[in-house]
């Protein structure tokens, strides 16, 4: 009986890594609140469970959330993917990503504290591994944070909040610090940015892939449904107040897509703040977690092409029009140069 089952609750669950922890926690025998505002999310991405007895999904706002949320009752876990991405709009409004993914981590903490007393189990962040900035590789948890702008010192902010609700509140949590993620459902959407999305894009329209830099420069790529039993088995380990790096430890290069997907390349300029390299060192959830990545790199990539005409009404992107786009990138990142 479904009344039986423990209750999740997964901020941004609309999302591309959020939908898929909803699949993973349905699939484990839990019953799922979604908090979404749709922002970023798409009700395309839970049409699956859509009609799931076990599945809520309350259209909301985090910036918004009160801490008597009925939603968070009784909670034994919550998954908090809500916020916003991107590199250029978060310096052209760092007011929003300040509010959304600080302000609204606060919230989301409050609210999982007031409705998880006496039931919640754990409390999983969404971190990124843009808080290290431009680090040494392979990078481990305890290298210094370096976040290069707004979006990554929200995102680094975001989790010292979830920390010291640990330390002040004894909240039991956990932050995970996600390298690059990738497959189904990856955001087509929004801003310039994120690779897959305009490769795939180009690769439908037959354009040429504008590769930045000389392609060369390397990027630890995690498939999705990895990242999310990553947090799934965090969350059920009794290792609690830890981070942990989430990337498959193995580097891919730019080109290396470029080969995987065929076809001409252009060049457009290296973007300063940027690394040549991520790559997670990942001994630690190895061997406290007990998590490793399963799919490899080439196979999600196949994966994901399978239904490459998701991309058809993403933006395309060619040179001018990237040039136009990271204008502020170069503009606010370019001074030290
Ligand atoms: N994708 C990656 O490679 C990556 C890497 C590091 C960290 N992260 C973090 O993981 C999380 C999920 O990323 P994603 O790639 O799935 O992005 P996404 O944009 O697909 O998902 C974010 C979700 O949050 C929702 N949202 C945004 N603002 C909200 C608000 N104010 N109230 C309620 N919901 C709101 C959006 O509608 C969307 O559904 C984000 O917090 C992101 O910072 C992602």
């Amino acid at each position: 009986m479904s009344t039986t089952k423990p209750i999740a609750v997964v901020t941004g669950g609309a999302g591309f890594i959020g939908s898929h922890m909803v699949d993973l926690l349905l699939a484990s025998g839990y019953r799922v609140r979604i908090l979404d505002n749709l922002q970023g999310g798409h009700l395309s991405n839970l049409a699956h469970v859509a009609k799931n007895p076990d599945v809520v999904l309350e259209q909301g706002d985090i910036r918004t959330l009160e801490p008597e949320s009925a939603l968070f009752q009784d909670v034994q876990q919550v998954y908090h993917f809500a916020g916003i991405g991107d590199i250029v709009p978060s310096m052209e409004q760092p007011i929003d990503y300040m509010a959304t993914n600080v302000q609204g981590t606060v919230r989301v903490l409050e609210a999982a504290r007031h409705g998880g007393k006496g039931s919640l189990q754990r409390f999983v962040y969404a971190a990124s591994s843009s808080c290290y900035g431009l680090a040494a590789t392979p990078t481990r948890e305890e290298f210094p944070m370096q976040p290069q702008y707004p979006y990554a010192l929200s995102k680094n902010l975001g989790e010292q909040v979830v920390m010291h609700w640990r330390q002040v509140y004894g909240m039991p949590v956990n932050s995970m610090r996600i390298f690059n993620a990738y497959g189904p459902r990856v955001r087509t959407t929004g801003a310039y940015g994120a690779v897959f999305g305009v490769f795939f894009r180009q690769k439908l329209a037959g354009t040429p892939y504008t590769v930045v830099g000389d392609g060369t420069q390397t990027r630890d790529f995690i498939y999705v449904t990895d990242v999310v039993r990553a947090f799934y088995m965090a969350a059920c380990s009794p290792h609690e107040g830890e981070i942990f790096n989430v990337g498959a430890n193995n580097p891919q290069s730019v080109l290396r897509l470029v080969e995987l997907l065929g076809g001409e390349v252009v060049f457009v300029p290296k973007r300063p703040g940027e690394p040549d390299c991520t790559w997670a060192e990942t001994g630690k959830i190895n061997q406290l977690v007990g998590w490793y990545p399963q799919v490899d790199f080439s196979t999600g990539v196949r994966n994901m092409l399978q239904n490459i005409e998701r991309w058809q009404d993403a933006p395309l992107w060619d040179v001018q029009s990237i040039a136009k786009a990271t204008e502020s990138w170069f503009k606010y990142l370019g001074k030290e140069g």
